[in-house]
């Protein structure tokens, strides 16, 4: 653990601050994930990465006792989830802020420039973060295959949603740019307590535990710098509404998926993302993400 070397992500920037983290962060990015695949919305690090989780699979030492109760429920609720058991809760919760996540992005990488025309540093970096959220869901379906759940299918939200989530990238910045990076920051506080709750859920299970957190690790280390590279999108008026969107913004959204109250206590998301500062992400995490200079001590 860090202790103290990193300032809150609330932490105010000047406008060249921010310029010259933009330039960084392109830097960072392009050797991060490596070449980009437009047609594939892949990246050739991650893929690489992927494939080497693929090729070494982990099974559970014990299967899944019933695999009907996640099918039954993954992408709505049917049962009581008081039900079901922990294992099975954390699955389905897994797949709905994947799936949430999923259709986002995919209503976002038709209507934002392609490489080709996207002509700001701004735009370019904005393309490879989609990109490498489509590596997110990949991963995750790793995560559930990896618990023995290979008939996942990623199926889209209702026709309103969907468009709502069209639309979300094509609002101005100013609209956008706080939402989007509470959302990031959101994505950072479930992966941190997703991450305790494998030591919980997946005791019995050291394999596919540490295989869990492998995959998860990857998203998280993506995730970390996204949330650096969105907040710095923000000014100073923006970055004080962001912060007062957290509470709002996570109660809305783990409301909406009934599993998250079981499992998390939501309470302790919304303190954690307030005081978000980067020294709660491991060292080893850290060396292989970004974090804006403005936020370092
Ligand atoms: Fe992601
Ligand atoms: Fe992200």
């Amino acid at each position: 653990m860090g202790s103290g070397k990193f300032l809150s992500v609330f932490s105010p920037a000047t406008e060249e601050e921010r310029k010259a983290n933009f330039d960084d962060y392109w830097e960072f990015t392009q050797q991060h994930g490596g070449e980009l695949f437009e047609e594939d919305r892949d990246l050739a690090i991650k893929r690489a990465k992927l494939k080497s989780f693929q090729d070494n699979p982990v099974k559970l030492r014990k299967p899944l006792a019933d695999p009907d109760a996640f099918y039954r429920n993954y992408v709505e609720m049917k049962d009581d989830p008081k039900s079901l058991d922990k294992m099975t809760l954390m699955l389905t919760c897994i797949y709905k802020f994947a799936r949430h996540e999923w259709v986002g992005i995919k209503g976002a990488w038709d209507v934002v420039p392609d490489m080709a025309n996207s002509h700001s540093v701004e735009d370019k970096i904005s393309r490879v973060h989609l990109a490498e959220e489509f590596c997110h869901v990949r991963l995750f379906d790793e995560m559930l295959r990896t618990c023995g759940l290979d008939k996942v299918e990623w199926v889209p939200l209702g026709p309103i949603s969907e468009k709502v989530y069209e639309q979300f990238p094509k609002f101005p910045g100013f609209l956008m740019d706080t939402p989007a990076f509470v959302t990031e920051l959101m994505g950072v506080t479930f992966y941190c307590h997703l991450h305790k709750l494998f030591d919980d859920v997946l005791a019995d299970e050291p394999e596919v535990r540490e295989r869990m957190k492998a995959l998860l690790d990857e998203i998280t280390i993506d995730e970390v710098a996204h949330v650096g590279q969105r907040r710095n999108f923000i000014g100073p008026t923006g970055i004080k509404i962001s912060e007062w969107l957290v509470s709002p913004f996570y109660s809305m959204f783990f409301k909406d998926i009934p599993e998250v109250a079981l499992l998390f206590d939501v309470k302790q998301m919304i303190d954690d993302g307030k005081a978000f500062d980067f020294n709660s992400i491991p060292q080893h995490m850290i060396d292989r993400s970004w974090v804006p200079t403005y936020c370092k001590a």
